[in-house]
């Protein structure tokens, strides 16, 4: 096994890194660049660092037991598996929806558009009906679909995993429609367009 150069903490130390005082924030002062070694990882900073991978927007979409439909806007999606065909959500524990999402048995991954800015900021909000005055219909599981977006997926609820102060939904991808069209980006805590690479 290659042997790598641990700091104090026992985690390798990043390439170019000359020096570290084991405390968070560390390497800041003036310049862009900042290091975290410790173990005990500043929250900002590691946010920071998070909102620099670019990611898609979703809305995640379930139905309460008492049939109210309900979702979250969510950048933490990913693909996991082709067979079986498996989609995970990152769902944070203290939030209302995470109970929805644990005892439906059912959710949708909504693929927001660029025209949907406004359905992300709303279905980020607490405290409100998110789906008054939003075009929706229900899909064949029964969960909550969004008009206009680039596409669906409907899932079965496969297996809720520990992970820190969120939950990882993992659910098994049972209907699929793709509509097509521009995406809403989210990059460094701002929306984005896409634009082509030349
Ligand atoms: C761009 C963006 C991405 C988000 N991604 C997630 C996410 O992946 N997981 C999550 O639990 N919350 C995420 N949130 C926050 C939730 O949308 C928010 O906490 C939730 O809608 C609160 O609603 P509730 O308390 O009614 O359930 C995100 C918010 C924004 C603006």
């Amino acid at each position: 096994m290659k042997s790598e150069k641990k700091g104090k903490a026992g985690l390798p130390i990043a390439p170019g890194s000359s020096h570290h005082n084991g405390r968070a924030g560390s390497a800041r002062g003036g310049s862009e660049k900042e290091t975290e070694m410790s173990r005990e990882i500043d929250s900002q900073l590691f946010r920071r660092a998070m909102s620099h991978f670019a990611t898609g927007i979703t809305v995640v979409a379930a139905t309460d037991p008492a049939g109210r439909k309900y979702g979250i806007t969510a950048n933490a999606f990913a693909s996991v598996s082709l067979d079986p065909p498996l989609v995970l959500v990152c769902v944070e524990k203290q939030i209302e929806f995470c109970p929805v999402i644990t005892e439906a048995g059912h959710f949708s991954v909504n693929f927001l558009s660029a025209a949907q800015e406004h359905l992300s900021r709303r279905f980020a909000m607490k405290g409100i009906d998110k789906f008054e005055g939003v075009e929706s219909r229900t899909g064949v599981t029964g969960a909550p679909l969004l008009a206009g977006t680039l596409g669906y997926v409907e899932c079965s609820r496969y297996e809720v995993l520990p992970g820190g102060d969120h939950i990882i939904v993992l659910g098994k991808v049972e209907y699929i429609e793709v509509t097509g069209g521009e995406p809403l980006l989210y990059f460094a805590s701002r929306y984005r367009l896409l634009q082509p690479h030349e």
